[in-house]
C-alpha cells in the first residue's frame, strides 16, 4: 500500500474510532496515539523520507489536511464528552427543594437559669433591682467585709479556690453586698437588689454538693427595716417558687454577716407537711438562710447602722430545683446531657 493509501486508511479508521469513543480518558489516549510522537500518523510522516519529489507537497499537503482534521474532531469529541459528563454531574447533585428540612433541635434555657429569671422576675415586680457581680473577688470583699474576719471559723465550711493570696472565686454571692451597700445613695430611696450567679466552694463533689453552684442574694437597706419586712418578703417568693399553698417556717441559725439570723423552711410541697422521704419524715424543707445585715456590715459599707437597718438572704436555686423537681443528683445540672435538660423546655422551645 503506497503512503496515501496508508494515509487515508489511518484517516478513515480513526475517524470512525472518534465516532465511538464515549469516554474522556479513551479520547485523550487516542490523541496521544494519532498524534503523539510516537504516534501513527506521526510515524507515516516520518516515512515521507521516501518519496519522490515531486510527490512529497502534494503527500504533504494531504497529510496536513488529515492532522488538522483529526485534531479538530478530537477536540469537539473531547468538548462534546466533557459537556455531557456536566450535565451528568448537575443531574446529580440536584437540591430537590420539595423534601421535607431538617428539623433543627433548639435548645432550651437551663433550668437553675429559669429559676432564677423567675425569681429575677417576681424581685423586679416588688421593684428591685437586678445587680450583678464578679467570680473572681477579693478575699476581702468575700470574707472580710462580711464579717468574717481571718481566721474566723465560719470560712471553713467554704474554704475554697483561692487564685493567689488575695483572690478566689466567690464562695457566696453575699461577697456583693459590701460595695453595693456602699454605692448606695439613700437621698434617692432605699437600697433594694437582687444578685445572682455562680459561686465555687471546696466541696467533695457528690450527690447532694458540687464545687460550683448557684445562688440568689437578695438585699434591702433602708430605714426602719425590720424582720416582719423580711419575713413577708420571704413568704412572697417561697409560694411563688414552691406554690400558694406553702407555709414558710423561720428557726433561728447564725450567719456572721446577720444578727438576727434565720434560716427558711417550706411546708414540703410532696407531702403538703405530714412526712415523707423528700422533707426526711419532718414535713420541712430548708430553702434558704437569711437575717437582718449585721451592723458591722453596714458600718463597714459606711452606713450609719443607728440610722438604717436591714435584712438580706441567700438561696440556692441548684437545691430549690432539685427538691421542686425531685432531682436526685446536683451533678445532672452540669452534665449537660439533653436527655436530662430538655425535660425542663418551657413553652415554645424546642
Ligand atoms: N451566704 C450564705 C451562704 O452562702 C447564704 C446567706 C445567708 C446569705 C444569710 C445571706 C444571708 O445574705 O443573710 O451560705
Amino acid at each position: 500500500m503506497d503512503l496515501k493509501s496508508k494515509l487515508e486508511e489511518l484517516a478513515s479508521s480513526s475517524l470512525e474510532k472518534i465516532e465511538q469513543i464515549e469516554e474522556i480518558q479513551e479520547i485523550e489516549q487516542l490523541r496521544v496515539n494519532l498524534l503523539g510522537k510516537k504516534g501513527q500518523l506521526t510515524d507515516l510522516l516520518k516515512s515521507m523520507r521516501n518519496l519522490e519529489a515531486s510527490e512529497r507537497p502534494i503527500i504533504g499537503k494531504l497529510a496536513n489536511e488529515i492532522r488538522d482534521d483529526l485534531t479538530a474532531k478530537i477536540t469537539s469529541k473531547k468538548e462534546e464528552l466533557e459537556e455531557i459528563a456536566l450535565n451528568e454531574r448537575l443531574e446529580a447533585e440536584t437540591i430537590d427543594v420539595t423534601l421535607p428540612g431538617r428539623q433543627i433541635k433548639r435548645g432550651q434555657r437551663h433550668v437553675i437559669h429559669q429559676v432564677m429569671d423567675d425569681l429575677e422576675n417576681l424581685f423586679l415586680g416588688m421593684g428591685y433591682s437586678i445587680i450583678g457581680g464578679t467570680e473572681i473577688v477579693s478575699d476581702y470583699l468575700n470574707f472580710e467585709r462580711v464579717n468574717v474576719p481571718q481566721d474566723h471559723p465560719a470560712r471553713d465550711m467554704q474554704d475554697s479556690f483561692y487564685i493567689n493570696e488575695h483572690y478566689l472565686l466567690r464562695t457566696q454571692t453575699s461577697a456583693v453586698q459590701p460595695l453595693i451597700i456602699e454605692a448606695h445613695d439613700f437621698s434617692t430611696g432605699p437600697l433594694k437588689v437582687i444578685s445572682t450567679g455562680k459561686v465555687y466552694r471546696r466541696d467533695s463533689d457528690d450527690a447532694t454538693h458540687s464545687h460550683q453552684f448557684h445562688q440568689i442574694e437578695g438585699i434591702v437597706v433602708d430605714e426602719n427595716i425590720t424582720m416582719a419586712d423580711l419575713m413577708g418578703t420571704l413568704e412572697v417568693m417561697s409560694k411563688e417558687m414552691f406554690g400558694e399553698d406553702r407555709d414558710v417556717r423561720f428557726r433561728p441559725s447564725y450567719f456572721p454577716f446577720t444578727e438576727p439570723s434565720v434560716e427558711v423552711d417550706v411546708s414540703c410541697f410532696n407531702c403538703g407537711g405530714t412526712g415523707c422521704h423528700v422533707c426526711k419524715m419532718s414535713g420541712w424543707i430548708e430553702i434558704l438562710g437569711a437575717g437582718m445585715i449585721h451592723p458591722n456590715v453596714l458600718e463597714m459599707s459606711n452606713v450609719d447602722s443607728e440610722k438604717y437597718s436591714g435584712f438580706a438572704f441567700g438561696a440556692g436555686p441548684d437545691r430549690m430545683v432539685m427538691l421542686k423537681y425531685a432531682v436526685d443528683d446536683i451533678r445532672h445540672f452540669y452534665l449537660n446531657d439533653q436527655r436530662f435538660l430538655s425535660q425542663f423546655s418551657t413553652k415554645g422551645e424546642n
